[in-house]
């Protein structure tokens, strides 16, 4: 290709320029020259096309900029398509909650609060039942304020938090 094109500019330069310079080399070279471009392309373009019709491709672009994954379970499988970049949401636990939200008062026993490990005091408590001990946890009870202050916290959150609370005071 190269070399015929060479070969043809040469008889151009040395025979048919000195003829009809002008109009024959501009209709040569653009001739030739679009033939190369597209030729050049033609790879290129069957290869983008081929990439973006692809299913891998498709679901890559229309994939979730993010996605959530549970605790115990395979961020791939969770979302079903291509996770990039997963963001880990773990469950809270009894433990998490109890000293982000409780452990102020139930440690130290502020405002008259039970303190986690006094067996005697849950022991009153825990005989009311978990369910129970839900119940005022979340309307607050005297200086026990609403959800212990866990604004965030679901029931079932709080119910772990409660039974982590009682775990460690028997
Ligand atoms: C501002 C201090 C404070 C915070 C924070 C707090 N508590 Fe309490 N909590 C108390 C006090 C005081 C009591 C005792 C109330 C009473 O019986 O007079 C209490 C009692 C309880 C009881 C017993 C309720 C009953 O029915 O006997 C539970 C259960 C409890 N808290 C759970 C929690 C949990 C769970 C959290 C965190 C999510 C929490 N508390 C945060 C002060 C607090």
């Amino acid at each position: 290709m190269l070399q015929h094109f060479l070969k043809v500019l040469k008889h151009y330069l040395l025979t048919g320029l000195r003829e009809r310079p002008n109009v024959k080399l501009i209709k040569f070279i653009s001739k030739t020259s679009l033939t190369a471009c597209f030729i050049a392309l033609l790879p290129g373009t069957a290869q983008v096309s081929a990439d973006h019709t692809s299913a891998a491709s498709i679901a890559a672009r229309i994939a979730p900029i993010g996605s959530i994954c549970i605790q115990g379970q395979s961020c791939q499988s969770a979302v079903g398509v291509v996770a990039n970049d997963p963001i880990t949401v773990a469950a809270r636990s009894g433990a998490d909650i109890y000293n982000a939200a409780c452990a102020g008062c139930h440690n130290t026993g502020a405002a008259g609060a039970p303190k986690l490990g006094d067996v005697g005091a849950w022991k009153l408590r825990a005989d009311k039942g978990l369910d129970s001990l839900l119940a005022t946890a979340i309307s607050g009870i005297n200086a026990m304020p609403a959800w212990g202050l866990c604004m965030d916290c679901s029931e079932p959150e709080l119910r772990d938090t409660i039974q982590y609370i009682l775990n460690n005071s028997k």
